[in-house]
């Protein structure tokens, strides 16, 4: 059963106030319920922009963003956006941490019941009662998203979340997020520039360039199995994420020196971005 929400963005734009460029031009995008979307691109592109218009903390300067069919104007309890730092209470437990999103939300009679769930699903039941001071940073973002997770959000909003941890905290903790998401049914929306992070957690990739940010191109990612990074499936997913994100980025390889997972991800949309900068690197 899916629970998730349906988001639309539609014709948004963004200039910030001191801005000297628009952040965000056109923005055209669907989301379907229980999707997980990843948004890429170099920095600047304007991922977070997006992602806090997205979840209602930015008003666009123009265009309009639908969550199941509802104009967002600012944030709600239905989502939750989870950032690079936890930003945890130091002084109360995991467990009250874990409490704070029902607390806020006027559900503190659930606080009982769905604390030790939540706990449960991070696997931090045995810390209940710690300091979150005492914990380590890997552990102290699996309590955030405890926290996040609480209140039975429809949409998760994540920025770089992870990009703080160290690559084996990361990655169990990339794939603990899917897998609570789709056991839950909830949207999953990620910021990342990390693109195996966006292979390993998103169901189709969101390729952003620069300057201004606009949309290049939409990657899907299917993958029979997200476990084992060491896949045929999974080396090709990346290859054609990489080609994408190097050709928005302006960044492509000679066209002769691509792998041929990137010739064949392609858009063929007519732009001629890769051979005029062949002679930069590529960034990965
Ligand atoms: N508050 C602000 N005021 C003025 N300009 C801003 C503001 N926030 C972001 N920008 C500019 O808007 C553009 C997009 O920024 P944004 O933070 O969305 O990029 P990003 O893709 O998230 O980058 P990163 O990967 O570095 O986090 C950048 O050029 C940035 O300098
Ligand atoms: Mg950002």
């Amino acid at each position: 059963m899916l629970k998730g929400a349906h988001l639309a963005v539609e014709k948004v734009s963004h200039t910030y106030r001191r801005g000297r460029q628009q952040a965000l031009v056109d923005i055209d995008l669907e989301v379907k319920p229980g999707e997980a979307l990843a948004l890429v691109g170099r920095s600047g592109c304007g991922k977070s922009t997006l992602l806090h218009i997205m979840s209602g903390l930015l008003a666009p300067s123009a265009g309009k963003v639908w969550i199941d069919g509802a104009k967002v104007e600012e944030p709600s309890p239905r989502w939750v956006v989870m950032f690079q730092q936890p930003s945890l209470y130091p002084w109360m437990t995991v467990a009250q941490n874990v409490a704070l999103g029902l607390r806020f939300t006027g559900r503190s009679r659930e606080i009982a019941s769905r604390v030790p769930e939540m706990l449960k699903l991070v696997e931090l039941s045995d810390y209940a009662d710690r300091n979150v001071q005492d914990l380590s940073g890997g552990q102290q973002q699996r309590v955030a998203l405890a926290r996040s997770l609480a209140p039975s959000p429809e949409i998760l909003f994540l920025d770089e979340p992870f990009s703080a941890l160290d690559a084996f905290t990361r990655g169990s903790l990339q794939r603990d997020v899917r897998r609570i998401a789709r056991e839950l049914g909830i949207t999953l929306i990620l910021v990342t520039h990390d693109l195996p992070e966006a292979v390993t957690m998103a169901d189709r990739a969101v390729v952003l360039s620069a300057n201004p940010g606009r949309i290049r191109e939409i990657v899907p990612i299917e993958l029979e199995n997200r476990d084992d990074l060491r896949t045929a499936e999974y080396a090709k997913a990346r290859g054609r994420l990489a080609a994408a994100y190097e050709h928005a980025a302006g960044l492509g390889l000679a066209p002769g020196a691509e792998p041929a997972s990137a010739k064949r991800a392609a858009t063929g949309g007519g732009e001629d971005g890769q051979g005029r900068n062949a002679a930069l690197p590529a960034a990965r």
